[in-house]
C-alpha cells in the first residue's frame, strides 16, 4: 500500500485518485484529466501529475 499524497493543489487530486482512475481505465492523460481534472488549473504538477500516471498505467494496466 503506498502513502497517499497530493499531485494538484489547484485540484486537489492526490496520487490514489490518479491510481484509481487508471484502474477505471483512464488509459490516456486525457482521460485521465476528464476524469480527476488533476493539472487543469495552473499546470504546475503536469510533470509530477505524468509521472504518476506512467507509473500507475505500467502498474494497472497491461
Ligand atoms: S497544481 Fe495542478 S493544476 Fe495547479
Amino acid at each position: 500500500m503506498s502513502e497517499t499524497y497530493q499531485i494538484c493543489d489547484c485540484r486537489r487530486v492526490t496520487n490514489t485518485q490518479i491510481e484509481e482512475a487508471v484502474k477505471n481505465g483512464a488509459n490516456t492523460f486525457d482521460k485521465l484529466q476528464a476524469a480527476t481534472h488533476v493539472g487543469t488549473g495552473c499546470g504546475g504538477c503536469i510533470m509530477d501529475a505524468i509521472k504518476v500516471f506512467k507509473e500507475a498505467r505500467a502498474k494497472y494496466l497491461v
